[in-house]
């Protein structure tokens, strides 16, 4: 099978590929990337020039700009990447007849409150919050209507937060792990009450696979490891790692429509589709993520000053 990865070098993007091409002899991957500031090519190094290809049998569309802070301070790009650039893709796969699976967010759902028992599951209704997840939602809407109209073979998932290496140092727990391993103290919006629901990467992509071999056309899964926690219990975690106080952290300016939490039932994925996840401790994980970070400065390095002088600029 050849496969076409768009958004390739960044950070999911480059653990699928990664992941594909040392899990899947029988897979041959190209990326396609803007390689913008989120793009890296040194995060595909370990399989560069492995099996590239000219034309594809599958693409997986995981380009998007993705951060809901720079969606704030300058929504264009979200409007034409992740909008625009699936719209262009989606006439491109329907002018082809090739097989697309699109990588979306759960955040297309707005948000919950704290004590709400429900969770997100495939019926609930688009309710999307910020530029970002609302020009996710666009593009969802999109790959539904290409299905439905032009009899595009797609499929859409619908993930949590994602951690594990490779992840640019502007998200939630590598900005907080790099600053810690400055010495630094973490940064936290408003009341860090805000609770998001963490999967390791390689589940998420793990359940990609699963959606592209085993899944239904015209079908979105919801992929979630019941992960919820708050910010400030992830702070304090990795506080914990460092051998820190818990309550070593700093609360700052909290950030415009902040979604209050997102969790996710993810029960279509696992028994439709036999999904599970690897990681199923998240103390596990993280404590892996931050070896990656600790190991692996010269990647991340260069991103840092300017993340943090951007967010220094806003009050965070
Ligand atoms: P983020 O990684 O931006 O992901 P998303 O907004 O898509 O969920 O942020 C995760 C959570 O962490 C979110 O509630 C915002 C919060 N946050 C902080 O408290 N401090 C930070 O420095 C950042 C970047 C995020």
């Amino acid at each position: 099978m050849r496969v076409l990865v768009t958004g390739g070098a960044g950070f999911i993007g480059a653990n699928f590929v990664r992941r594909t091409v040392e899990t899947r002899p029988d897979v041959d991957v190209v990326v396609l990337d803007a390689l913008t500031y989120a793009g890296d090519e040194r995060s595909l190094d370990p399989v560069r020039d492995d099996r590239l290809v000219g034309s594809a049998d599958l693409v997986v569309h995981f380009a998007a700009e993705s951060h809901n802070d720079n969606s704030l301070a300058d929504p264009s790009p979200f409007v034409r990447t992740n909008v625009l650039g699936t719209f262009t893709l989606l006439e491109a796969v329907r002018r082809h007849d090739v097989r697309l699976h699109h990588v979306s967010t759960d955040e297309v759902y707005g948000d919950l409150a704290l004590d709400d028992p429900g969770r997100f599951t495939e019926s609930t209704p688009y309710d999307p919050s910020s530029p970002y997840s609302s020009t996710k939602a666009s593009s969802d809407l999109l790959v539904r209507a290409w299905v439905r109209s032009f009899g595009v073979r797609a499929t859409i998932s619908n993930c949590s937060n994602n951690y594990g290496p490779y992840q640019h140092v502007e998200k939630f727990i590598p900005r907080q792990i790099t600053n810690l391993l400055d010495g630094g103290r973490p940064k936290v919006y408003g009341a860090g009450q805000n609770v998001r629901d963490w999967i390791h990467v390689d589940d998420h992509n793990d359940a990609v696979w699963a959606i592209v071999e085993r899944g239904a056309v015209g079908q979105t899964y919801l992929v979630g490891a019941d992960g919820e926690r708050s910010n400030l219990d992830v702070v304090g975690d990795l506080l914990e790692i460092f051998g820190r106080d818990r309550a070593d952290y700093d609360l700052v300016a909290d950030r415009a429509g902040h979604d209050l939490r997102y969790a996710i039932d993810a029960t279509r994925l696992r028994t439709e589709l036999g999904w599970a996840p690897r990681y199923t401790s998240f103390a596990e994980g993280i404590a892996r993520t931050v070896d990656w970070y600790r190991d692996n400065e010269a990647w991340w390095r260069p991103a840092k000053a300017r993340t943090e002088a951007r967010y220094a600029a806003g009050g965070q």
